[in-house]
């Protein structure tokens, strides 16, 4: 499939990942729905860059784990473009958490921010393209969700990136074949947050992949390029982990 006026909604594409995305995708010429909830100055620069480089984009604040907000992001693709061809859940953040001590609120906000969003976008954005054409949905997972590290810090981050993998291969088999769905599952890929941890983390942090640096979030972009074009692959967990998984 060719992206040359798919419309594409990219929840949190204010920074990171997400951003790369939306500019990978614009470049193809998509027309794309940038998100973030509270970084509202990055996803509306996201944007206005796209357009003033040539492409089409809006911007649209959004909690995504909040059910009403998440319909509404959708709802924004279809009266802005009049359609939804590819939804990335996107949206995600890592949260530190000290397992055994760990509180009920900070589990609800991993879970909320990494698969709630995941699900209630996936709902609304379904409802849509189950009644036109079909579509695509990809979704950020994490090598957390894949590889069991024990690591009592990570601990709900990737459970709920479990789910997401989870989630991916279960909407696979119910919505297809009018609905594809994929997921990435990224390493460590280089954001600005990592620039704050000590520069001993950062090295320890790329000592567990193989690649000698951290991912580049275009390279992440890359590979959800590749899930948009194919009409072939579903179900599918596209593990772009620089090694982290070689046992
Ligand atoms: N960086 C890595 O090493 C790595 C590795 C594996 C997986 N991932 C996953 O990659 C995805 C993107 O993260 P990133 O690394 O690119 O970090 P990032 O730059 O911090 O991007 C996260 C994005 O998600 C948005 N977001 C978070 N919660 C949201 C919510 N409830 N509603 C709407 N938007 C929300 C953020 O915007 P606001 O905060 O402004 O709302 C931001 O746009 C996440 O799912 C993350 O778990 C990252």
């Amino acid at each position: 499939m060719e992206l040359k006026d798919k419309v594409v909604v990219i929840t949190g594409s204010s920074s990171g990942i997400g951003e790369a995305t939306a500019r990978l995708f614009a470049k193809e010429g998509a027309k794309i729905v940038v998100n973030s909830n509270s970084n509202t100055e990055g996803g509306e620069k996201v944007a206005s860059e796209i357009n003033a480089a040539g492409g089409r984009a809006v911007y649209f604040k959004a909690d995504v784990s909040v059910p009403n907000e998440a319909n509404a992001l959708i709802k924004e693709a279809i009266s802005k473009f009049g359609a939804i061809d590819i939804l990335i859940n996107n949206a995600g953040a890592y949260e530190s958490q000290d397992f055994i001590n760990s509180s009920k609120e900070s589990w609800d906000r991993v879970f909320n921010n990494n698969l709630f969003g995941a699900i209630f976008c996936s709902q609304s954005a379904a409802k849509e393209m189950l009644n036109r054409n079909g579509g695509k949905i990809l979704n950020t997972a994490s090598v957390y969700g894949l590889e069991h590290t024990g690591d009592p810090n990570g601990m709900a981050y990737s459970i709920a990136k479990a789910g997401v993998i989870s989630l991916t291969k279960n909407l696979a088999k119910l919505w297809s074949p009018k609905i594809l769905v994929n997921a990435v599952a990224p390493g460590y890929v280089q954001i600005p947050r990592f620039n704050t941890f000590p520069e001993s983390e950062q090295k320890a942090m790329i000592n567990e992949m193989r690649l000698g640096r951290f991912i580049k979030p275009e390279e992440i972009a890359e590979a959800f390029l590749y899930l948009a074009k194919s009409d072939a692959v579903t179900g599918e967990v596209l593990v772009v982990d620089g090694g982290f998984g070689l046992k």
